[in-house]
């Protein structure tokens, strides 16, 4: 392999021939990637960072699971019901359904793996608290959870012999002549390689989008890529208005703006107080949840020793109605000196419990802000984290709607509907990994012959890719970087108005053309300016579709608040927001939900009683 500076795109590629390549080695893409290699299929995985490093290992407090170890009253049915009223019931209740009933399983199989849960007095795995699931429901390793589910994955796939090529940015899927996906292209971030992957099925697994605003909890690979890919290669997007902001993350000092704060802080005790030390959550019930959630402190406590009696504390009701409360506190004046909150665990737990609960949080404030949360309170406050659109894929298989191309993880769109309870990230990597792996297995033997990538496709990607290298000057990456994250943070961030996506909309067009002039010094290797220059074409695009599908939802529902339509508006219910290329237009248009099922839909009549 060559490893100089030259910028023109080579006649031929570094090629690899695969039946199933995997983008992205999160949590869905090694569960997809296993199921594969188990099947006997010449399986790759391609990630942007090192091997391990994945953003997985930032979900934190637990995976959710209706396993009934603390609570027996706990069943399928139950968490899917969470799972749909947490999401506003815009979820594809098909997912919803499938994710609660093979949660558990997909625990077990991490258990039998390697993974090394925290255990219930009698030896059972112990389930944690979250916010919006009526019982304890996460299994957790401390506040490590992401990192052990990655690290057990991460070790069968070695175990299997996956081949996997890290640190390496992919820029384009590409196509046959018959339009199936049958590929992708990308460059090593060391050496600025070009290399080609061949294949008959493609899982995108790429993770989120974060890194397109100011403030996030995502770390620097979450810049949309699989998610503008499949944009560009003719995919339906769904619902990508919806944007969560998860309530804690650190607001202080300002270089670590933004990092996780899990929830597991509030799940074992923690409490939010503003400045005049209220629990302020108890003034911000909404009526769905207002009959379960408890009126005073004295009840709100308790509920951590009894759930079956009393009436969860709504420090533990649902992240957007948490972030919500928070940027209406900070502004009515009532914030902590750095524009946050406080959640205080100091008080209300011992030192010993939060340091053997919450092992990372107490690192992470002692050495990052200098504050010992076991003596005093945390600032905190919304930090952008999650998106729940995505991908639309077919629930059984994780097919998209463009052949050969398929989709797990938070790349994939319909299980959390409007908004994502915590814990239930995890659950879906795990559930829909393996299912977009056997989806992909299948398509992949299904077909015969050598897949065969477009070469001009190819080229296009590779030659747009190395322009900012001719060495012509230009626009800054680190600029436009930063204008984008502010441009998303004042306009469309956790409150937004038609105005203002509107703005975002002329803005984003600004930079689509300022890209075509991006440039970056010096050649390729080990080169971030060019790296950034070549990630900003996705964050770009992945902002498009929230300020296009926001503008096109004229309500508030979930991870998208409009203050010019501030109520739930029960038509748009009915609809996912879907985007798509057609003909080389940007179309945005409603589309009616999945109809659920009777008997479940009976589930939320019992509920009722
Ligand atoms: O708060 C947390 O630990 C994050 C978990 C999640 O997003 O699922």
């Amino acid at each position: 392999m060559t490893t100089d500076n030259r910028h023109e795109p080579a006649a031929e590629y570094e090629t690899h021939l695969v039946d199933v390549l995997v983008i992205g080695a999160g949590g869905a893409g090694l569960r997809a990637a296993i199921e594969a290699k188990e099947r006997g299929l010449r399986t790759a995985v391609v990630c942007k960072s090192l091997f391990g490093k994945a953003h997985t290992v930032m979900a934190e407090g637990g995976i959710a699971a209706a396993m009934g170890n603390v609570y027996p009253e706990d069943n399928w049915q139950v968490h899917f019901r969470d799972t749909m009223r947490g999401g506003k019931m815009l979820n594809n209740w098909r997912m919803a359904q499938l994710h609660a009933q093979e949660a558990p399983d997909r625990i077990m199989e991490l258990e039998r793996w390697g993974a090394l849960f925290d255990r219930t007095p009698e030896g059972k795995i112990t389930q944690r608290d979250f916010g919006g699931h009526r019982y304890a429901r996460l299994a957790h390793v401390g506040d490590r959870t992401g990192l052990e589910l990655i690290r057990t994955l991460q070790y069968r796939a070695v175990d299997l012999g996956i081949d996997v090529f890290m640190e390496v940015k992919i820029l384009r899927l590409i196509s046959d002549s018959e339009g199936r996906i049958s590929g992708a292209v990308g460059y090593y971030r060391a050496t600025g390689e070009m290399v080609l992957f061949k294949a008959k099925a493609t899982v995108i697994a790429t993770g989120s989008i974060g890194k397109a605003w100011k403030f996030t909890s995502n770390s620097w690979e979450s810049t949309g890529d699989g998610h503008a890919m499949a944009f560009w290669a003719g995919a339906d997007m769904i619902d990508m208005e919806f944007v969560q902001f998860h309530p804690t993350g650190m607001v202080w000092p300002l270089s670590v703006r933004g990092l996780l704060v899990t929830e597991a802080v509030r799940g074992d005790g923690g409490a939010l107080r503003n400045s005049e030390g209220t629990r302020f959550m108890f003034n911000y019930v909404p009526e769905m949840f207002r009959a379960e959630t408890a009126e005073t402190e004295e009840e709100a406590d308790a509920w951590y020793e009894d759930h079956a009696n009393n009436r969860r504390t709504p420090d533990l009701l649902p992240r957007d109605e948490v972030a919500r409360a928070i940027n209406s506190e900070v502004k009515a004046g009532r914030g902590s000196p750095h524009g946050g909150v406080f959640l205080d665990i100091a008080s209300r737990r011992s030192p010993e419990f939060i340091k053997r609960r919450l092992p990372s949080m107490y690192t992470q404030f002692m050495e990052l802000a200098g504050v010992d949360i076991t003596k005093e309170p945390m600032e905190i406050g919304p930090t952008c984290h999650y998106v729940m659109g995505g991908i639309r894929v077919d629930a059984e298989t994780a097919a998209t709607t463009v052949p050969g191309l398929f989709a797990a993880g938070e790349a994939a769109a319909g299980l959390h509907g409007a908004n994502r309870l915590g814990g239930n990230s995890l659950s879906d990597l795990v559930v829909f990994g393996r299912r977009a792996g056997i989806g992909a297995s299948d398509f992949a033997e299904g077909r015969s012959g050598e897949p065969e990538p477009d070469k001009g496709q190819a080229a296009e990607a590779v030659g747009a890719a190395l322009a900012p290298l001719d060495g012509k000057p230009g626009e800054d990456p680190y600029a436009l970087h930063a204008e984008l994250q502010n441009s998303m943070h004042d306009l469309a961030g956790i409150i937004r108005t038609g105005s203002e996506l509107e703005q975002a909309l002329e803005r984003l067009d600004e930079f689509d053309e300022r890209l075509e002039r991006i440039a970056a010094d010096g050649g390729r290797q080990y080169n971030p300016a060019w790296n950034l220059a070549t990630d900003l074409p996705s964050m770009v695009t992945v902002a498009r579709l929230t300020a296009s599908g926001g503008l096109e939802r004229k309500e508030s529902r979930g991870g998208h608040t409009r203050d010019d339509f501030p109520t739930a508006d029960p038509e748009f219910g009915k609809v996912n927001v879907a985007q798509r290329r057609r003909n080389g237009r940007h179309e945005v248009v409603q589309e009616p939900l999945p109809q659920m099922p009777k008997e479940l839909q009976a589930l939320f009549e019992e509920d009722k009683h």
